[in-house]
């Protein structure tokens, strides 16, 4: 078939299909497959439990309730009206933002969101100065890389990104050796020749960070802010995985908003992936845009997550669940992991990003002899699926020649999720495979 350039560009094989295929094909495959691979949430009964009241609740009332309501009407374009009111009310009960409900749209899903600011804030900009007209493109600063790899390949232009490698430190985790933590690197990034001359129409960072589990601090999220206010271009954080929903993240650190930062929440990871519902918080002016693009690309946000999340927010349930429940769920299942690791790799040059949030680990295998895309299949050979590196550098082309980042093809992202046997037999062919390697290349 013959697609357009930006049918070609939007067709072609990327990482996020790739992982999404490998989830949905290991959902449905008759075979034990050890799924360490996708962002998919954990299946947690209490929360499961809690989803399901609401939704039995919703019918109640037969042809004349919520839900059929839900069902049977669109919203406006900005997003279901009750669903909004709750937020502005739940984040000014937490937070000291004074948001309005200009403050607030809703996208289907966060990747959704994403989709559009990237492309409101990145690609070809047009000045008109009296009769002169010139044109710039605009790039995303990844401040961190490794980032998300949602990020790539949704900028309708082509992929204009400009990312910042870290710097590594060696740290330890309770005590013990064997971990590491990226930083951002302030000096490039200061350095950067494209702030100068203003190519950057946004920064954006995950908080924490898929695929690291890297929280950033409040130190670097402060020095970021000052750099969006200096250039007087938005701080885009994303903020699927961070406080106050569904809340796994490890370091006491502070979620701030004014209108220089988009945040962007998600439903997804408090386990409501199905239900595509994503929420951005930001000055009305994007919020109007988001609202005019949901008109265009969906016409308006699917209502039922919306209606099925609202009273979860009106009495802060959500909170008690990400609190009593989500988060401490996540942190038994990283120390087992760890513990799983430890055991089958620990006698290797195996280091583990510091897990300071998210549902992953970032595992580097140092000098490894082979990349880690061979290792991506070898272990798919063996029924284990996770995620090479190579797809988390957004705008980095990372076998470049000269400027190839080797760490970009050492490094693997294993998702915490599974269940125990997931995780045992999964880590276990891990340790087999990557020792293999490590021995006879
Ligand atoms: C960091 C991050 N941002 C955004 C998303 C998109 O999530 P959703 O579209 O389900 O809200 C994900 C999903 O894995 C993610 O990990």
């Amino acid at each position: 078939m013959n697609f357009s350039n930006f049918g070609n560009r939007f067709t072609k094989p990327t990482g996020v299909s790739q992982i999404m295929d490998d989830l949905g094909d290991a959902l449905r495959s008759p075979e034990p497959v050890n799924l360490l691979g996708g962002g998919n949430p954990a299946r947690i009964e209490a929360v499961n439990e809690a989803f399901l009241e609401i939704y039995q609740s919703l019918g109640e009332g037969g042809l004349h309730s919520p839900a059929i309501d839900a069902i049977t009407n669109y919203s406006n374009p900005q997003g279901d009206a009750g669903f909004i009111d709750t937020l502005v009310d739940f984040f000014n009960r937490h937070y000291d933002w004074q948001l309005t409900r200009d403050n607030i749209a809703l996208t289907n899903g966060s990747q959704n969101a994403f989709f559009y600011l990237f492309n409101l804030f990145s690609g070809q900009f047009s000045e008109t100065s009296g009769e002169e007209e010139t044109t710039t493109q605009k790039a995303i600063l990844l401040p961190l890389a490794p980032e998300y790899v949602g990020y790539e390949h949704i900028q309708v232009d082509g992929n204009r990104f400009v990312a910042v490698m870290p710097e590594i430190i060696e740290v330890e985790h309770n005590g013990e050796d064997g971990f590491f933590k990226y930083k951002v690197d302030f000096d490039a990034l200061e350095n950067l020749p494209e702030l100068e001359t203003v190519e950057i129409g946004a920064i954006c960072c995950s908080r924490p960070t898929n695929p690291t589990g890297n929280v950033l601090t409040d130190d670097e999220m402060a020095r970021l802010h000052a750099i969006a206010k200096r250039h007087d271009i938005p701080l885009i954080i994303d903020n699927a995985y961070g406080e106050p929903f569904p809340n796994i993240i490890y370091p006491n650190v502070r979620l701030t908003w004014d209108e220089q930062t988009i945040l962007c929440f998600s439903l997804s990871k408090i386990g409501m992936p199905g239900l595509r519902t994503g929420i951005v918080v930001a000055s009305p002016d994007v919020v109007r845009a988001v609202d005019a693009m949901n008109a265009l690309v969906n016409l308006a946000p699917t209502r039922f997550g919306a209606v099925l999340a609202n009273p979860l927010f009106v009495d802060d349930q959500i909170v008690r669940l990400s609190n009593d429940i989500i988060k401490p769920f996540y942190a038994e299942k990283v120390a087992t992991a760890i513990e799983l690791l430890k055991g089958a790799l620990g006698d290797t040059p195996m280091r583990i990003h510091k897990p300071e949030g998210a549902m992953f680990l970032w595992l580097w295998f140092k000098d490894l002899p082979i990349t880690t895309g061979e290792l991506y299949n070898r272990l798919k050979a063996r029924q284990t699926l996770v995620v090479p590196s190579e797809h988390f550098y957004p705008g980095v082309d990372t076998d470049d020649p000269v400027g190839g980042y080797r760490h970009a093809h050492e490094c693997i992202r294993m998702s915490i999720t599974g269940d125990e046997r997931t995780q045992k037999e999964g880590i276990a062919i891990i340790g087999e495979v990557v020792k293999e390697a490590y021995a006879n290349g």
